[in-house]
């Protein structure tokens, strides 16, 4: 996914523009290239590749320039080359344009400005703007960047964020931005620019967040911000507490499985001022009130990827708890499928980024609908943490690896302390209950480090299936939920195809799959339902399937049934999603890692994804 970085102040920019474009390529990206103002000339270094190719562009051409704007782009709107890579200048060559989104509008926009005499360079709909720019600083800005851009702005339709240098403002960069993040960094005599937090920490810890329409004009001194039409706005300054350190590899070979181990930490983080010391619930700053809870007649669960496998377990979980219809759906389904909302119902969206186009588009459409918008996201101050009514966010802290493994299971911690905080409030579980259940909740970190402790295995899988071009997941109830994000885990990292089937649906299809050697990963721990899926299990292993079977420490009559068995520490059949899916993220890393994957950023795949 593309991303925007800038800088102005007394430094060399050149090095400070490469270090952040290096700190947002976990983002994914095909493309990278810098504008700058060398002695008063804009001038753009930009290359298909990797950020090394820039960097080897830019040594042959040394720039010694104090202000610039970079980007790293995920091709949307044409291949994949130079031409198309960011940044973008119009007719004039004076100014230069970096855009993360998309401009909806552009074929239209093209042909006017074509028509008024502008000549296209790409394919991209980020060239509209540069040109639009032009024009509106001959027309009706009077040669005033910010006002320009601020006309320029209205004309826009879509998502994005927009960073500008240009050689009448030799002193100021401009940005604006809408549905797409832009945040600044402030420093002393310098300022920075990005769409993601991440790349600026190193520099500073203060920032402004930008918002829908806001329009800025930054110099070395300051920041200026104001609306599209030119009022004047403020923006409070929010001081980022994350570790710059968290953010880095720490010691391992790659984030994925730094952020596995982190899964402990993450849980007792995003725990932390929701049960209080006595290890009691104690969910008190919801902004839902008790009434609004008990009104509750419907709840819509809506995400994508991970994040909407982790509401599945919601959906279980809601239902089963609170006995509360509740649906959990797809974001991109979702919002095009016209659905029913009935009053008294509430929405949850659930994202790490806050920033999925989808879902919060899903969530958009839900407000518009009257309905009341509450978000699980791991980034504060994302879009989807602005613009919800209610925020429960998760602290899993920052996760670079593009497969989400730590923010899905502190996406599972917020559902599990809503459904009982929801349950006491409502008058379907004591507060005795659900206090039982969180003292076990605070177990898990423990639970969670005894299976990280036990890696071998994992590897010694990973070895024997090597060879194995697809993977069955299978499980009941809990379990059959968590099976679907272990088989969108091993795909995505691994590129071995994975399938989650609910054991019950074998025999509709998917049995005409199994025959010698093929791997089945079986989970096996909900007790009311394990001697259908062990029915299940001998039905695969009559067909001499491979299966992995992952049950609880106390099983005891499993291995003549299987091939491998991995057991797991024991807690309430409503609390081991928590500890059923570590066993698949391990499988996985350790799989990728036998394959020789490129598992922090797997091909074609993008941490954020900001376009629908
Ligand atoms: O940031 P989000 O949680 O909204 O992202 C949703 C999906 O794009 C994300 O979970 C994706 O499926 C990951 N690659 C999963 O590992």
């Amino acid at each position: 996914m593309c991303g925007i970085v800038g800088y102005i102040g007394p430094r060399s920019a050149v090095p400070i523009l490469i270090d952040k474009l290096r700190r947002l390529e976990y983002r994914g990206y095909d493309s990278a290239g810098v504008a700058v103002l060398e002695h008063g000339t804009c001038t753009v270094v930009k290359t298909v590749g990797k950020i090394n190719d820039l960097a080897a562009l830019l040594e042959q051409h040394p720039l010694d320039v104090n202000i610039g704007v970079g980007h790293t782009r995920w091709a949307t709107h044409g291949q994949p080359s130079t031409p198309n890579a960011h940044p973008h200048t119009g007719n004039s060559g004076k100014l230069a344009v970096v855009h993360n989104g998309i401009i909806e509008n552009y074929v239209e926009l093209r042909r006017e400005l074509e028509g008024q005499g502008h000549v296209f360079r790409s394919q991209t709909d980020t060239e509209v703007i540069a040109h639009l720019l032009e024009e509106k600083l001959d027309n009706g800005a009077e040669g005033d960047l910010y006002r320009a851009l601020q006309l320029a702005a209205q004309d826009l339709e879509g998502a994005y964020a927009v960073a500008v240098v240009a050689e009448s403002c030799p002193d100021r960069l401009h940005v604006v931005r809408k549905d797409s993040p832009l945040v600044i960094g402030l420093g002393e005599g310098e300022n920075f620019i990005a769409s993601d937090p991440t790349a600026i920490l190193p520099y500073t810890r203060r920032v402004l967040y930008l918002e829908n329409g806001d329009v800025g004009v930054i110099t070395r001194e300051g920041v200026a911000l104001s609306d599209l039409q030119g009022n004047p706005i403020h923006r409070d300054v929010t001081e980022i507490t994350w570790d710059v350190g968290a953010a880095e590899k720490g010691g391992y070979d790659h984030y994925m499985i730094k952020e596995i181990h982190e899964i402990p930490d993450a849980i007792r983080h995003t725990l932390r001022g929701r049960v209080n010391s006595d290890g009691k619930l104690a969910v008190t700053d919801l902004g839902l009130s008790d009434d609004d809870i008990r009104a509750l007649k419907r709840i819509y669960i809506v995400a994508c990827g991970t994040s909407y496998y982790a509401g599945v377990v919601g959906k279980y979980l809601f239902e089963r708890i609170l006995r509360v219809p509740t649906e959990c759906d797809i974001a991109s389904e979702f919002r095009y499928r016209d659905p029913i909302f009935e009053p008294d119902s509430l929405l949850i969206v659930i994202s790490q980024s806050g920033e999925t186009a989808d879902t919060l588009a899903a969530l958009r459409e839900a407000q518009r609908h009257g309905v009341k918008v509450l978000a699980i996201v791991n980034v504060i101050g994302s879009s989807m943490y602005r613009e919800s009514d209610v925020n429960f966010p998760t602290w899993a802290g920052p996760e670079i690896c593009v497969a989400s493994t730590k923010a899905y299971v502190t996406q599972l911690v917020c559902q599990y302390l809503l459904a009982f905080h929801f349950a006491v409030v409502r008058g379907q579980m004591t507060k005795e209950e659900a206090d039982r259940l969180v003292g076990l909740l605070l177990q898990v970190p423990g639970q969670v480090q005894q299976i990280l402790d036990g890696e071998d295995i994992y590897r010694e899988l990973a070895e024997n299936f090597m060879e194995s071009r697809d993977f069955f997941f299978l499980g009941r109830g809990l379990d059959a939920a968590v099976s679907l994000e272990g088989a969108l885990k091993l795909k995505e990292i691994s590129y071995v195809h994975a399938e989650a089937y609910a054991a019950g649906e074998l025999k509709h299809g998917p049995l005409a799959l199994m025959w010698t050697d093929v791997p089945v990963f079986v989970t096996a721990t909900q007790l009311e339902l394990y001697d259908k899926t062990l029915s299940n299990i001998k039905e695969v292993k009559a067909r001499r399937a491979d299966v992995i079977a992952l049950v609880r420490q106390s099983n005891t009559d499993i291995d003549e049934h299987v091939d491998w068995v991995i057991r797991i520490p024991e807690t309430d059949d409503i609390l081991m999603p928590f500890l059923t899916i570590i066993p698949p993220y391990l499988l996985t890393y350790w799989l990728s890692y036998a394959l020789g994957r490129e598992i922090d950023q797997p091909r074609n795949l993008a941490k954020s994804v900001t376009v629908e």
